[in-house]
C-alpha cells in the first residue's frame, strides 16, 4: 500500500476516480493528502466528503516559486507521501519539486503525446483535424507534458465532435488508465529506461 499526494486546480474528476479506485480496493494505494493551488477547486470539497486532509497553497502568497513548491514537499513529506499525482494541476511543476519527486512523480494529459501538449488540446486535436486522440499518464520532467509514457488509450474523433463532446470522451478514459498506471506503480511493475517506461 503506498500513500498518493494529489495535486490539483480545479474540478477534480480524476482525484475522484484514484479515491474511489483506492476505496474499492481496485488499487494498493491510498491518498494521503489533496493539495491545490486555488481555494476554489472543486476537488477539495471531494477530498473533505472522504475524509482525506486536504491543504491549500496558493503561489502568489509565497516569494517565489521555490519557497512555494518547499511548501509543498514539506507537506509530501509530511504525509509520507511515496507518488505524487498531477491531476489536473495548472503549473509547471519547478525545480525543486522535481528534485525531490522526479521519477516519482505522474501527470494526466488528455492528448496522445507528443500530440498536442499545453493547453486547449482537445480544441487543438479538433482543429487539426485528427481522426483519434485519447489521454496519457507520464512521469513529470522538466518539460511540458514532455515525460516518459506509462499508457495511453485512445479514442476516436468524429466529424460531429465539439470540444465538449471530444473531452468527455477523452475524459472517460482519463478515469480509467490513471488508477491503472498508479496500481503499475505501486505494485512495482514500472520502470523507466531513457524515454521509454518498460512494465514488467
Ligand atoms: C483533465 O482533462 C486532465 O487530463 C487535465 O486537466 C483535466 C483535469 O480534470 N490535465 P479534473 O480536474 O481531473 O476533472
Amino acid at each position: 500500500m503506498i500513500n498518493l499526494g494529489v495535486l490539483i486546480s480545479g474540478r477534480g474528476s480524476n482525484l475522484q476516480a484514484i479515491i474511489d479506485s483506492a476505496e474499492a480496493g481496485q488499487i494498493p494505494a491510498k491518498v494521503a493528502v489533496v493539495i491545490s493551488n486555488r481555494s476554489d477547486a472543486f476537488g477539495l470539497e471531494r477530498a473533505k466528503k472522504h475524509n482525506i486532509p486536504a491543504v491549500v497553497f496558493e503561489p502568489e502568497k509565497f516569494k517565489d516559486k521555490n519557497t512555494y513548491e518547499l511548501e509543498i514537499v514539506k507537506t509530501l513529506k509530511q504525509r509520507k507521501v511515496e507518488l505524487v499525482c498531477l491531476a489536473g494541476y495548472m503549473r509547471i511543476v519547478g525545480g525543486v519539486l522535481l528534485e525531490h519527486y522526479q521519477g516519482r512523480m505522474i501527470n494526466i494529459h488528455p492528448a496522445l503525446l507528443p500530440a498536442f501538449p499545453g493547453l486547449h488540446v482537445q480544441k487543438a486535436a479538433l482543429d487539426h483535424g485528427v481522426k483519434v486522440s485519447g489521454a496519457t499518464v507520464h512521469f513529470v520532467d522538466a518539460g511540458c507534458d514532455t515525460g516518459p509514457i506509462i499508457v495511453q488509450a485512445a479514442v476516436p474523433v468524429f466529424e460531429s465532435d465539439t470540444e465538449e463532446t471530444l473531452s468527455a470522451r477523452i475524459l472517460e478514459q482519463e478515469h480509467k488508465i490513471y488508477p491503472l498506471a498508479i496500481k503499475l506503480f505501486a505494485e512495482g511493475k514500472i520502470k523507466i529506461q531513457g524515454r521509454r517506461v518498460v512494465i514488467k
